[in-house]
């Protein structure tokens, strides 16, 4: 089975029969690349303190009704090195766009995650300064998760999405060439989003120099602007991640938790059915994960059970592999000088 070069916007409305041989391809590819094995990876979110104002998101600057937390390294230390699940192979490190948070807690973290455990280290917290990107690197980190969100920059201005579209693309880019493995990501059924939206967010995410991309139905949030917006439909969150597998036969392509509150109760197994190849663990500790909020608080946590469930309900197993591991080390695209 081949790579497509180009998205078909026939995807992205495909129902019914269409839509299962979609899907189905998508799974088909997924197969030839990876086998039947999905990534299995932790989540702490450490950090809810964010200078952004995004209006899809509750932990937005303006959204001054929410009490705020940044986690003692301690606390997550002792967590990830002695109370992990056994399925984990990597950990993602995430926060609120809160520099002081990725000074004093997450690059310690990940420097005594590289050195206690054998986890691999991935790290999604915003727009940065080339200093603190390197600063995680050189703590361990080695998969930075930047989502480009929406690839109208009109429209990514107007609802405040981090910094404008074209510095978001620029970071994106400046990582893949500093040496990181890069995952971004975007928005479906966001409010007045149609096909060919996403059409333009599935050609943007195939120009860009990326290992892995996901896709989050809109899930209007509490405290936001958008809070009364409709929920975007996990269909057309689906169909997208299906047209990321065909068109990048080899990215990662993670089942989000979003895709169980969209109202359908299966979305996230239909997900691991229509290319996903990777799933998450929350870890964050249960007195600050009300707090850390995307969407809504009584977000649909995935365990371990569930994960493990959902892997084995789609047919697929636990890759033993970390991320770290699947992926070499990158030759960098700027030349060390000798001498
Ligand atoms: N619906 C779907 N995804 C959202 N995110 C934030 N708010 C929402 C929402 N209401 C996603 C964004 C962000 C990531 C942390 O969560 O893609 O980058």
């Amino acid at each position: 089975m081949v790579s497509h070069s180009q998205p078909d916007r026939r995807w992205l409305t495909a129902h019914g029969a269409e839509q299962e041989a979609l899907h189905g391809r998508a799974a088909e590819l997924t197969r030839s690349h990876f086998g039947r094995r999905v990534f299995v990876r932790g989540v702490v979110e450490v950090s809810n303190h964010c200078r952004e104002n995004c209006h899809y998101c509750g932990m937005r600057r303006d959204n001054r009704a929410l009490a705020r937390f940044r986690a003692r390294h301690d606390q997550l230390a002792e967590l990830l090195i002695h109370h992990r699940p056994a399925s984990l192979t990597d950990v993602n490190i995430q926060t609120g766009e809160d520099p002081v948070a990725v000074r004093e807690v997450v690059v310690p973290l990940v420097r005594t995650l590289r050195r206690e455990t054998p986890l691999g280290v991935s790290v999604c917290l915003g727009t940065l300064t080339e200093a603190l990107y390197d600063e995680l690197q050189a703590a361990g980190a080695s998969l930075y998760i930047i989502k480009f969100e929406l690839s109208d920059a009109a429209r990514y201005e107007q609802l405040e999405a981090p910094g404008t579209l074209a510095e978001r693309l620029r970071h994106i880019r400046l990582l893949a060439a500093r040496g990181w493995r890069v995952s971004s990501g975007f928005i479906a059924g966001l409010p007045d989003q149609g096909a060919d939206d996403l059409l333009a967010n599935l050609r943007l995410a195939r120009e860009l120099p990326l290992d892995g991309c996901s896709v989050s139905p809109f899930i209007p949030g509490e405290a936001t602007p958008l809070g009364h917006a409709p929920v975007g439909a996990v269909d057309a969150a689906l169909n997208c991640m299906a047209a990321l597998r065909l068109l990048r036969s080899e990215w990662v392509i993670p089942a989000v938790s979003a895709l169980n509150l969209t109202g359908a109760d299966d979305g996230y197994q239909r997900g691991l059915r229509a290319g996903a190849n990777l799933c998450t663990i929350n870890l964050t500790p249960s007195e600050i994960r009300g707090d850390y909020l995307l969407y809504k608080r009584e977000r649909f946590i995935m365990n371990e059970e569930r994960v493990l469930h959902a892997i084995s309900a789609a047919g697929r197993e636990v890759s033993r592999t970390s991320l770290a591991e699947h992926w070499p080390a990158k030759p960098l695209a700027i030349p060390v000088l000798a001498g």
